[in-house]
């Protein structure tokens, strides 16, 4: 099957519409490339884009840069990212390819933490190859393009493929992402401006595709966190599971402290469950873990949850 006719509209669609200035479609340099990759598989854009991109790479320049720094370094620059692993991945990452990442699909899947969509989209974007990419944004394009209600991960790829224009593969990838972004919305599409509306299969009715999963509800889980003061310095420990491991946090307690009020109560959201975080203050000293300088606070690398906690108890900004 040729698209050459919705290749030429997504093209012109792309130079009117897309979103050009992005910086990390100013550069072809793979390691900022991959960087705003991993920022961006699990942030938007507007979020990278205003807080993370540009301090992370002005603290760390290059591969190399993040080569010789600690796994704590490059924790304390992603701090209020969230999904830490990523931090950890991409220091993984320096120690093995620095000075250069590889620009290669192959190569760079083999890399920790780069999965298919990633890798394809570095190797896409730095050397403008015809490699075909797949975030969620164009996955939901493809099931409505060719109407599909469910389909497998092969088939995406086969898709994904299967439209790839391989004149203008790099104009094409980026507006495909623009458009999922901006025009294939997933509740309103905008099909009256989409490029690709001429042949779109499931235009009539674009909310069938993808068909919607079941909703799971998102769980509460409360969690009891310790306030340990002591001559100006408050007990952290570091935390060692996948999702924050490295970051330090206050400590948490199964039960509730006895005969205690909490001294602050803080919701905090994650993609799957919410927390519920009651902190306690204790004059107690038994719990292991490190004494940090109150004023010190914001140089270890915590994250979002515990910024709120020394928000709502007046310290930092
Ligand atoms: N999300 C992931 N990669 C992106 C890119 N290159 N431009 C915009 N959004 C993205």
């Amino acid at each position: 099957m040729h698209y050459t006719d919705i290749h030429r509209e997504i093209l012109k669609w792309y130079i009117h519409n897309g979103r050009l200035d992005l910086p990390w479609r100013q550069t072809d340099d793979p390691y900022k490339i991959y960087i705003s990759e991993m920022m961006l598989q699990q942030t938007q854009v507007k979020t990278v884009l205003e807080r993370f991109y540009f301090p992370f790479l002005k603290r760390f320049p290059t591969l190399q840069s993040v080569a010789e720094a600690s796994v704590d370094e490059v924790l304390y620059a992603w701090q209020g990212l969230g999904y830490y692993r990523r931090a950890r991945y991409i220091h993984e990452t320096a120690k093995i390819a620095a000075p250069d990442l590889p620009t290669d699909v192959e190569s760079l899947i083999k890399l920790p933490g780069i999965g298919q969509s990633t890798a394809h989209a570095v190797a896409a974007f730095s050397t403008r190859a015809p490699v075909a990419i797949l975030d969620a944004n164009v996955k939901r394009i493809l099931y409505r393009f060719f109407a599909k209600e469910r389909t497998t991960p092969k088939e995406l790829w086969q898709m994904a493929e299967a439209l790839l224009d391989r004149e203008h593969p790099y104009e094409y990838n980026q507006a495909m992402m623009d458009i999922g972004a901006t025009v294939c919305l997933p509740k309103a599409p905008k099909c009256a401006t989409c490029p690709l509306s001429s042949r779109c299969q499931g235009k009539e009715d674009p909310l069938k595709y993808p068909a919607k999963k079941a909703k799971k509800s998102r769980k509460s889980v409360v969690t009891h966190y310790l306030w340990i003061e002591k001559e100006e310095k408050i007990l952290m420990v570091k935390r060692r599971s996948e999702l924050l491991g490295g970051l330090y946090e206050l400590p948490a307690v199964e039960e509730a402290p006895e005969g205690l009020k909490p001294i602050a109560r803080i919701v905090h959201d994650y993609t799957h469950f919410r927390r519920i975080a009651k902190i306690y203050r204790l004059e107690n000293d038994a719990v292991e873990g490190e004494w940090i300088e109150k004023k010190r606070l914001d140089e270890i690398a915590v994250s979002s949850l515990e910024k709120k906690i020394f928000k709502a108890l007046g310290i930092g900004d």
